[in-house]
């Protein structure tokens, strides 16, 4: 079976990054040369037990209950509904990056985190050497972001050249910019997902983005799936959509597309209406994970630590940033968080620049240090918003969650 994965040794143990399905799995080295032999050769099981014997110098027979083992271990990891902990381990280099390409938008969204949407655009010239940089660290991700990325005249390019790289390329819009022509221009890259902001149906979608948007992005997500692309729903829960979901979904369901759940945060004065309630919020998590459970649907859950929790497996940390994750801004700055920017928390110039050397700065610079130190459980956003400080408190957090649940067993 022909799929490609990548893979990277860390410290001690390797990682096999399987592009199309974007699942990473942490295994030895006997896991990797099987890897490696089985997906990206395509050899059978029977050849790869072969080998592995003639390697290993260990009986042939051992060597086939040994792969076929392994191979069944690796199919359960690669399932859907699995939750692989290798992100959590400490990782010598970032495992996906978010390249800001772009902070213009052509919509004004009632929750839009932004403040700023001057009419600054990365040259590709520049995003094609970052990449490159990225590709050769052994980073397996990259998220192009915005603004809205489609504002960018070459969004195309870059995602082509992403993609080109062996980059599994993801990027969210809101949609209403993507022509016939980029969707030509997309079609048939196979490691590329694009989800497309959907905040209810029709009128609802409207009123928080704007009057008309829902029929264009409609017709244009069904455009793309007709050709082939990858396409997700993006739904931020706010107060004004919470009790609306079940449209969303069901939309999402008929269209066989994945609807990923992503919690609203308040950067602004006029957003204060849009917070949704904690318990209720709490509430939906866990009728959605019910859902997702069940197969019904395609739920996508942000919400790591509360999965782990009630998947009964080891507890993630809430956040990947600056643990495996990594965003580039569209001056080349190296951030943890970019909303912790949006809080005033920090300065863009605080950050240093993108280089060759982004590895051992990411590794240890002080702020990328002391956002660690900080605590990954909850989000530092959410926390500093709340509680007036990004260690006291994150409502939404897991610790919060399991007092939830408790009340309520
Ligand atoms: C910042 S937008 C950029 C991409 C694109 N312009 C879009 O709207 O899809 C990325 C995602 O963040 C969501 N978002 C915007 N403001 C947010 C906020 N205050 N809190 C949480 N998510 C927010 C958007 O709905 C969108 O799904
Ligand atoms: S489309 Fe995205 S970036 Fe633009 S205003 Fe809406 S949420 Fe903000």
């Amino acid at each position: 079976m022909i799929m490609i994965v990548r893979i990277r040794k860390e410290n001690d143990q390797y990682l096999a990054y399987f592009l199309e399905m974007r699942r990473m799995v942490g295994v030895n080295l006997t896991g990797a040369e099987i890897i490696d032999q089985y997906f990206n050769s395509g050899l059978d099981e029977a050849s790869v037990a072969k080998k592995l014997a003639k390697t290993h110098n260990m009986s042939l027979e051992q060597a086939k209950k040994d792969t076929a083992a392994f191979l069944q271990i690796i199919a359960k990891e690669l399932q859907p509904t699995s939750f692989n902990n290798t992100e959590q381990s400490s990782v010598s280099a970032p495992i996906g990056v978010e390249l800001e390409i772009t902070t213009t938008c052509n919509l004004r969204c009632k929750h839009c985190l932004q403040s700023d949407y001057s009419k600054l655009f990365m040259a590709i010239e520049k995003a094609k050497r970052i990449i490159d940089t990225l590709k050769n660290a052994g980073v397996f991700e990259i998220s192009i972001i915005g603004g809205e990325p489609f504002a960018h005249p070459q969004a195309c390019d870059f995602i082509r050249y992403a993609h080109d790289c062996g980059l599994a390329v993801g990027l969210t819009t809101n949609g209403s910019l993507i022509t016939s022509e980029y969707i030509r221009k997309m079609s048939g890259l196979d490691n590329l997902s694009i989800a497309v902001s959907i905040d209810g149906i029709g009128r609802d979608h409207d009123y928080i983005r704007g009057s008309g948007i829902f029929s264009k992005i409609d017709q244009i997500i069904r455009q793309m799936i007709n050709v082939g692309i990858e396409v997700e729903a993006m739904f931020t829960i706010t107060s004004y959509n919470i009790e609306k979901y079940g449209s969303v979904l069901d939309y999402c369901n008929n269209l066989g597309i994945v609807c990923n759940f992503n919690l609203f945060k308040p950067f602004k004065e006029s957003h204060k209406t849009l917070v949704p309630d904690p318990l209720r919020f709490f509430k939906l998590v866990k009728e959605l994970f019910a859902m997702r459970q069940s197969r019904k649907y395609k739920i996508g859950l942000s919400n790591a630590a509360i999965v782990s929790y009630l998947l009964g497996i080891q507890t993630r940390d809430e956040c990947r940033a600056g643990q495996s994750g990594l965003v580039i801004d569209v001056r080349g700055h190296m951030l943890t968080c970019p909303s912790l920017l949006y809080c005033g928390y920090y300065k863009d110039t605080d950050f240093p620049l993108f280089d060759d050397n982004f590895v051992e700065v990411w590794q240890t610079h002080p702020l990328f240090t002391e956002f660690k130190k900080n605590g990954l459980h909850g989000c530092q956003v959410r926390s500093l918003i709340y509680s007036g400080d990004v260690r006291k408190g994150d409502p939404y957090d897991l610790s919060a969650f399991r007092k939830f649940a408790e009340r309520k067993s």
